[in-house]
């Protein structure tokens, strides 16, 4: 649906994010009309998984269709606009139609007598609101926005709880509905009346005998009954290779198609599917019955159901559960070894199964079922049957471990247990008469019994010494199989399960000499389960249970308003709408053809060929671009740093990485393109090549580097040795190791390269440097650059990720189009990105660290190891950056070795916070390590070793700049040496000796940031109607930028308006374009905003310099203030030039300057499943005098708490 949308209709509001259900950025409503009922039902559904074959009797609602810039915005555009919850707006349609989702189904109307909300609100609950984004992604705003926007229509939320908005000033104004943007439910039609009636009238002409067989010409079959789907397989043309059956499509999600296919067969049509039977001896729910509907379903009915639902409600996300099917899962289950939570809950409930083969309709039990071999694909579940156990003496529990709670995330560990137990009369014990133990997506073929744990525990009463034995048992039962990621941890997490269970049925947990941890080690203190503290009870607020609250205090000013209002981000509403055009929003030209990397799959070899599999997608290949297309003069070039190192753009003849371009697909269509790069099958040979270099290690063996010009390279400061000499105790071999990470911008790489006339070419980029890009661009065809133009208008997120690995995606479109003289263009799929991105740079990192007894520091020794993989990219410029973070502490001396590895892995890159992050986390490894030697509290080491002035300028030089600036210290003690800091950190410590299992944490990291200004352009054109058009070398990323100069154009021109406000109106900041700005430089360090504002601010003053004496002349003439337009008009009249230009350059005296913050974290660790919860976060950020404090305060917060640096 989701490419229908997007190539054959006007839609732009749904984007392509993940293409598997996982981001929500897809999100739309379906709207489901029923004839024969005249019933509408809605839900939303992610559109990349939907077929379009099934929205027969639909109809679609996107973002644009409930509000737009003709009709109007929907509340909820507005909304979210006005909580400034819409940073790079990606993400933000789908967060729209997930809210919209939850609104249409709270609201739809109830049974005669159920209360109406209050005016304004909907029936939606603040919990309902905090959830109906589950499952959607931002990587830009840190979600409390969001949800504070989706919260404000609930009729029971606090609105003085809601952060930081546009329609109230908080603390000053009361917050009231009336303020807000005004909601009504059932304003929007979801299904227009004519498409009722057309669906009536071809549902009355419908002849309903023509078997399914013959009735999908357009290669979708819906077959009505059992009888028809068996003719359908039956038929000639029933191939398993070119023939889909699907129920609702979102295991392709999970599985990738891997090859096109011909034919679909729905089976969701067939009504033995869709029953939903209940009676007292259970329920039964057809294979096609949805998850939300399952969950519905259960949720009314007894304990063991309920917990069901409750399970089933984590799984995926509303919009997957919306239309994926429980038979869909267990047939993946069952079929294709999927991790589960439905098998795993409906085995241990004792559900019975009904299938139907070729030949017979069998009922066996779900185990018997799943222990069988993979049916075939003509094999159909049609009902799941799970008994209904009462609720006397049963207890039945579910978990499940997933990197996040809730949406999206497959188990790393399930499980589920029933127990039937009886009282032993005489003892007073439970008895476990009945129990199953079910386990599941732990890395074994699916969910199974630990029937050998059940068997120990059957007739038994739980105590200390029977759990430990049944834990002991369950460790053999257990065994992931080879290559499942983190074993142990899952063993151990269904250990944590088992033993979390069987403590709630033991009776004897309190005496200390029974006290057993889960792994088996026999402990003295007391233990949870029943003999949990009363502490911690008290303590117990469930993490799930928190309320999502906060409070933000902006210091800020009038005296250069607008500059410093806290503005909404300019073009919030169009984000939310879908209207916001980014690069493949824009229509394809005539003739446009869509490219698909092939990427190698080893890291160092020979590339002797690439040829294609024999399937329908490889007949879709038109062409493979490679390194022989680049056209004689150009060169084989992708990204280039200025002044640090070239990167090729394709692996030529040699590939030097897994992930590097080898070639690229050119198809009619975006998803041909995709479909055929899998096909390609890369021959390779290793011959005389030597191994590749992977790691950190091996480079060091092979002396393999980067070598950093002079002028980026970090210097030692004072003297290590004598350092050492000063200190009373030594830590001499400390080690710490970071990973790499992904940028995760929820927009991947993406390019339109468009060939122009005379050898020149337009490319529509998604990039933060335009200007590196053309240059690069050009290098490759061997044009000169003023053939090339770079427009980007914005960026669906950047993070660094939009930076050199952009520039590739350009190039290629680039060859490809000049080669071919189409247009050609290429969105990446996710995996693709994800496997050629490259990252955050890994690092091994040895320190020696002296220092005093009482925590003062006195030197520190530092092996830097940074993996920056095949090319130098920026990496030469990691280890001052690294250093730069590192320094926010009093080292006393610091000597460095550092090694920029050069290896054959995809390179590295800037990534949110480069080197900033890394230097950050290794300054506090160390800090905690001395602490910990020493026993002294972590705090109280970071504070006595924060700078004096004195010494910030000796590790800063010129960056230090005044005293009175240096105001780290201030903020520190504000955060950690507060009353309220110590009273928390007092109720952590009592937490902790009260509880076993579940331990608490609070700190405070406090961070400095180097920002290093650069020469930045900026042009301000007054049109002859008065309004503006301005230009800036930066990329609007999400971070606000354009809103930024927006405000600083009003203020710049202030002085020839007495109408500021009015003058911000009036202006449009317009898209990079790198032939109309030059000189643009890029977009990122924290700078962009601060340099294209003050290149703003000269052009404007060159314009009042100009307008000022005919504002003086007509003023002096009518006695009265000229009015703008006025002015404007006779400027236009006497060829007054009203366009003006600036290069704002920094003063040699003043490039540098550093920024301070620091955050304070209260974290919850779950010790027994590793789940650890944020319970709460204060930061607090001197970013001097704010330009925007909304949009600075979403770029502070939204980044992983406690790093609080940002890309603007
Ligand atoms: C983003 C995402 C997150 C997810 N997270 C979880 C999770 O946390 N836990 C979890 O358990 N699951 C999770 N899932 C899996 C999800 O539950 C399944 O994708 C879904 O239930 C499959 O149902 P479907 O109707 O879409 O099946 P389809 O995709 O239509 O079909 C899947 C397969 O089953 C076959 N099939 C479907 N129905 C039948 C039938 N009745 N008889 C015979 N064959 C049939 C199809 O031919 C196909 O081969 C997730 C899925 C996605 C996309
Ligand atoms: S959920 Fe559809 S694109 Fe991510
Ligand atoms: S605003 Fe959500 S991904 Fe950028």
């Amino acid at each position: 649906m989701l490419e229908f949308l997007r190539t054959r209709t006007p839609v732009r509001g749904p984007k392509l994010g993940c293409g598997e259900g996982g981001c929500g950025a897809c999100v739309v409503l379906i709207s489901k009309y029923d004839p024969t009922t005249d019933e509408v039902t809605e839900f939303s559904a992610s559109s990349c998984l939907t077929l379009v074959g099934s929205l027969n009797h639909c109809s679609v609602t996107t973002s644009e269709g409930i509000g737009n810039t003709r009709d109007g915005y929907h509340p909820v555009q507005q909304r979210l606009a006005g909580f400034h919850a819409s940073q790079c707006g990606f993400c933000t349609p789908g967060m729209c139609m997930s809210i919209f989702s939850a609104l249409v189904k709270a609201d739809k109307p109830g049974a005669a007598g159920e209360p109406a909300p209050p005016p304004g609100f909907s029936k939606l609950t603040s919990c309902e609101a905090e959830h109906a984004v589950s499952g959607n992604l931002c990587r830009c705003t840190g979600y409390r926005p969001i949800v504070d926007a989706c919260k404000s229509f609930a009729a029971d939320v606090d609105l003085e709880d809601l952060g930081l908005n546009s329609f109230w000033k908080k603390g000053a104004d009361r917050a009231e509905v009336g303020k807000l943007p005004e909601y009504s439910s059932g304003a929007v039609c979801t299904f227009p009346e004519f498409l009722k009636s057309e669906i009536k009238a071809s549902v009355d002409n419908q002849t309903n005998n023509v078997p399914a067989a013959i009735a999908g010409e357009d290669g979708w079959y819906h077959p009505r009954s059992i009888q028809e789907l068996h003719s359908l397989f039956d038929s000639n043309w029933f191939d398993e290779k070119s023939v889909k059956i699907v129920a609702s499509n979102t295991g392709a999600g999970v599985y990738k198609d891997q090859d096109l296919y011909e034919k679909y067969i729905d089976i969701k049509g067939i009504p033995e599917l869709s029953v939903i039977n209940r009676s007292n001896k259970g329920v039964e729910i057809g294979a096609a019955v949805s998850i939300s509907k399952a969950i519905e379903v259960f949720s009314d009915g007894t304990p063991v159901f309920r917990k069901i639902a409750g399970h089933l409600s984590k799984v995926a996300s509303p919009f997957v559960r919306n239309t994926a099917t429980v038979g869909g899962n267990v047939i993946m289950s069952q079929r294709l070894q999927f991790p589960s939570d439905i098998a795993t809950v409906l085995l241990a409930a004792g559900s019975t199964v009904t299938i139907q083969t070729a030949s017979k309709m069998l009922c066996l039990t779900l185990e018997e079922f799943l222990e069988q071999p993979p049916c075939d694909a003509k094999t159909i579940l049609l009902s799941i049957f799970v008994p209904d156990w009462g609720s006397d003496n049963v207890i039945f529990e579910t978990s499940r471990a997933a990197p996040r709670p809730f949406g999206n995330a497959v188990s790393y560990v399930n499980s589920a247990f029933l127990a039937r137990t009886s009282g032993d009369a005489a003892s007073g014990e439970l008895i476990v008469d009945e129990i199953c133990l079910a386990f599941g997506a732990y890395g074994v073929g699916h969910a199974s019994r630990a029937r050998k744990v059940e068997e120990f525990l059957k007739g038994k009463s739980v105590s200390a010494s029977v759990i430990l034995e049944a834990v002991r048992l369950l460790k053999d039962v257990i065994s992931p199989s080879e290559g499942t990621t983190h074993p142990e941890y899952r063993v151990s997490l269904a250990v944590s399960f088992l033993f979390s269970f069987l403590s709630s049925l033991a009776t004897d947990l309190d005496e200390p000499a029974k006290a057993i941890t889960p792994n088996g080690i026999s402990t003295n203190g007391t233990m949870n389960g029943n003999g949990a503290s009363s502490l911690e009870k008290q303590s117990k607020v469930g993490s799930d249970d928190l309320p999502i609250r906060s409070r933000q205090e902006l210091v800020f000013t009038e005296e250069y308003k607008p500059v410093g209002k806290p503005t909404t981000k300019a073009g919030a509403e169009l984000q939310a709408s879908g209207e916001a055009v980014y690069v493949d929003d824009i229509p394809s030209p005539k003739d446009c053809l869509y490219g698909a990397f092939i990427y190698s799959t080893h890291p160092h070899a020979h590339i002797k060929g690439v040829n294609f599999k024999s399937s329908l997608a490889s007949k879709k290949v038109i062409t493979v671009i490679s390194a022989k297309d680049i056209p004689a003069g150009g060169r084989n070039i992708g990204s280039s740093f200025p002044g640090l190192g070239d990167e090729a753009l394709f692996g030529d003849p040699v590939s030097e990485f897994a992930g590097q371009n080898i070639g690229v697909v050119i198809a009619e269509t975006q998803k041909y393109a995709y479909m055929a790069a899998k096909q390609a099958v890369i021959e390779y040979s290793t011959e005389n090549l030597e191994p590749p270099i992977l790691t950190i290690e091996d480079a060091i063996q092979h002396d393999s580097y980067f070598h950093p010009p002079p002028f980026l390279a970090p210097k030692p400061i004072g003297d290590f040795e004598q350092g050492m000499s000063e200190a009373d105790h030594k830590i001499l071999s400390g080690e710490v190791k970071l990973e790499s990470q992904y940028y995760f911008y929820m927009e991947t790489q993406t390019a339109l390269a468009v060939p122009d006339e005379d050898n020149c070419i337009t490319i529509y980029a998604s990039t933060q440097i335009p200007e590196v890009t053309q240059n690069v661009v050009a290098d490759c065809l061997g044009i000169p650059y003023h053939n090339v133009r770079i427009i980007t208008r914005r960026v669906g997120g950047g993070f660094g990720g939009k930076a050199m690995k952009g520039c590739h995606v350009a190039c290629a479109c680039a060859v490809a189009a000049f080669k071919l003289r189409r247009p050609v263009r290429m969105y990446l799929d996710r995996k693709t990105d994800m496997i050629m991105a490259g990252g955050r740079h890994p690092m091994k990192v040895k320190y020696s660290v002296g220092f005093k007894s009482d925590g003062t520091l006195t030197a520190l020794h530092l092996d830097l190891g940074i993996n920056a993989g095949i090319s130098p990219d920026v990496s030469p410029a990691l280890p001052s950056a690294i250093v730069g973070a590192l320094k926010k502490y009093n080292w006393g001396a610091l000597a460095l070795d550092v090694k920029v590895c050069k290896t054959n892995v995809s390179s590295k890159s800037a990534m949110r916070g480069p080197g900033d992050v890394q230097g950050c986390f290794i300054a506090e490894a160390i800090i905690e390590h001395v602490a910990s030697a020493l026993a002294a509290d972590t705090n109280t080491v970071r504070r006595k070793n924060l700078h004096g002035f004195e010494s910030l300028t000796k590790f800063y030089g010129d960056a230090a700049g005044e005293a009175s600036t240096y105001s780290l210290v201030e903020i520190f003690d504000k955060l950690a040496s507060s009353p309220e800091y110590r009273t928390r950190a007092a109720a952590v410590e009592r937490f902790n000796g009260g509880s076993r299992w579940k331990k608490r944490g609070i700190s405070c990291v406090p961070i400095t940031y180097e920002v290093r200004l650069r020469p930045t352009p900026g042009k301000v054109s007054i049109m002859n109607d008065g309004s503006i058009a301005v230009e800036v070398g930066g990329v609007e990323i999400g971070q606000g930028l354009y809103t930024k100069v927006k405000q600083m154009t009003a203020y710049g021109l202030a002085e020839l308006c007495s109408d500021a406000d009015g003058l911000l109106d009036k202006v449009r900041v317009i898209q990079a374009d790198t032939l109309s700005m030059i000189q643009g430089g890029f977009t990122g360090g924290s700078t962009t905003s601060e340099t294209s504002c003050e290149a703003v601010r000269l052009s404007c003053a060159t314009l009042v310099e100009r307008l000022k004496p005919i504002k003086e002349s007509l003023e002096s003439k009518s006695g009265a203030p000229a009015p703008w337009k006025a002015l404007i008009t006779q400027a236009t009249m006497a060829s007054v030039n009203l366009s003006a230009q600036a290069y704002w350059t920094p003063d040699p005296a003043f490039v540098k300057y550093i920024n301070y913050g620091a955050a304070v974290s209260e974290v919850e660790i779950d010790v027994l499943t590793g789940g650890t919860t944020i319970l709460r976060s204060d930061l607090v950020y001197d970013c001097g005098q704010s330009l925007n404090p909304a949009v600075d305060l979403g770029q502070v917060s939204s980044p992983p708490i406690g790093t609080t640096t940002c890309c603007c």
